[in-house]
């Protein structure tokens, strides 16, 4: 599916768009084709072969990975999967890179026209954060290369199009359209004033919040001043007035009980356990009285050592070191622990706008606090 091209997407020749499908196909081939022939490789011979040796099939992530790891098919999976991801951050970031100069002055035009921009240059960037490249894009989500920089934000917009080989849609909003969607079916009683997106990004999933409640007002935060900068003037051209904020999701600046509805996508995994622990305590701090928090993000680690050891892979060779923090969370004793009730916690499956496959790993969990206000 093609992206949407909006003004505050970076600009391609003919030749830098040919590079980038190469790399969607690429990644399609690994994730469609060669991810599936691997799985078959496993359970028709590797552990069929320890099966004959040990008396029983692998019984643990660690010995499926002992496994695994002498396959040529895993090995040759492995380099393509990494190699592909470097190659998607260079050829993209090369492109960006070289259109600042236009993007930069474009994007403070922008901003100007609607929605608001609040940054704090001396917001402490968390060692979790600081410390890796996350999915190995270089200087992660907050890194500043330059002065009123965007690097990061026209990256990601344009990367994770590529990444997922256009199955988040035109706009990227493959998750938020899910979420929004779950707040308007499970929560038909909420008529939102106030709703805050978590980890908002390059703002792909804050905008179905303002088309699903076009009345209440909606706020995006994030650790990248690069990321809301670009957000901020990518939903300004699209026409949605959103406020963003550079903020840690842990520590808000907003006041107690401030927002009806809260919502993160895809930011519980890149966070290490304690951090996830002061997110949902955040989050019913600033939660009014019966209203409620969502995270569409992994659900679980799945039981199966093939599967559990597979789902590794990423903290393994893709520099995602806190994913399986996000998996194991005993979410309903979690919430239980930050001031909800076990009770008000919930699980919801929402179907996604257009790649229904993304929901076996992928969910919403969250909780209502209790009260009415
Ligand atoms: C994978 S991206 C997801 C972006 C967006 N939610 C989306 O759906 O496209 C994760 C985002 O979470 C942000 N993030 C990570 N830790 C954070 C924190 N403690 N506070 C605020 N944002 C954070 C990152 O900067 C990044 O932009």
């Amino acid at each position: 599916m093609p992206q949407f091209r909006h003004p505050m997407l970076v600009e391609e020749t003919h030749d830098e768009r040919s590079r980038a499908a190469f790399i969607a196909s690429l990644r399609e081939y690994t994730m469609s084709d060669l991810y599936p022939k691997l799985r078959r490789h496993y359970e028709q011979t590797l552990a069929p072969a320890y099966a004959a040796a040990h008396g029983k099939p692998p019984e643990s992530p660690d010995r499926v990975r002992a496994v695994m790891e002498g396959s040529q098919l895993y090995t040759g999976y492995s380099l393509l999967v990494r190699g592909t991801q470097e190659l998607l951050w260079d050829t993209l970031g090369e492109v960006v890179e070289k259109q600042l100069p236009i993007l930069i002055p474009r994007a403070a035009a922008a901003r100007a026209t609607r929605g608001t921009l609040e940054l704090n240059p001396r917001l402490p960037i968390p060692a979790y954060t600081a410390a890796v490249d996350i999915h190995v894009m270089p200087g992660g989500f907050h890194t500043e290369i330059t002065d009123d920089d965007l690097f990061a934000g026209a990256l990601y917009d344009r990367g994770v199009h590529v990444f997922a080989f256009g199955g988040l849609g035109p706009l990227n909003d493959e998750m938020g359209v899910a979420t929004a969607a779950a707040v308007r079916r499970q929560f038909p009683d909420i008529k939102p004033g106030k709703i805050l997106d978590l980890g908002c990004g390059a703002g792909n999933s804050t905008l179905p919040l303002a088309d699903a409640f076009p009345e209440a007002e909606v706020y995006g935060l994030d650790l990248g001043a690069p990321m809301v900068r670009y957000a901020a003037a990518r939903a300004a051209v699209l026409g949605k007035s959103i406020h963003f904020s550079q903020a840690d999701a842990a520590h808000t600046h907003f006041p107690d009980a401030s927002f009806d509805v809260i919502v993160s996508n895809l930011l519980l995994h890149e966070m290490p356990r304690p951090a996830i622990m002061d997110v949902l305590r955040e989050c019913h701090r600033l939660l009014r009285p019966g209203g409620v928090m969502l995270h569409h993000d992994l659900l679980g680690w799945p039981e199966d050592p093939y599967d559990s050891f597979m789902m590794s892979w990423t903290t393994r060779h893709n520099n995602e070191p806190y994913e399986r923090a996000s998996g194991t969370l005993n979410f309903p004793k979690d919430c239980a622990a930050v001031g909800f009730a076990e009770e008000d916690v919930f699980v919801v499956a929402e179907p996604g706008a257009y790649m229904e496959e993304v929901y076996q790993v992928s969910g919403i969990r969250g909780a209502r606090k209790r009260g009415t206000s």
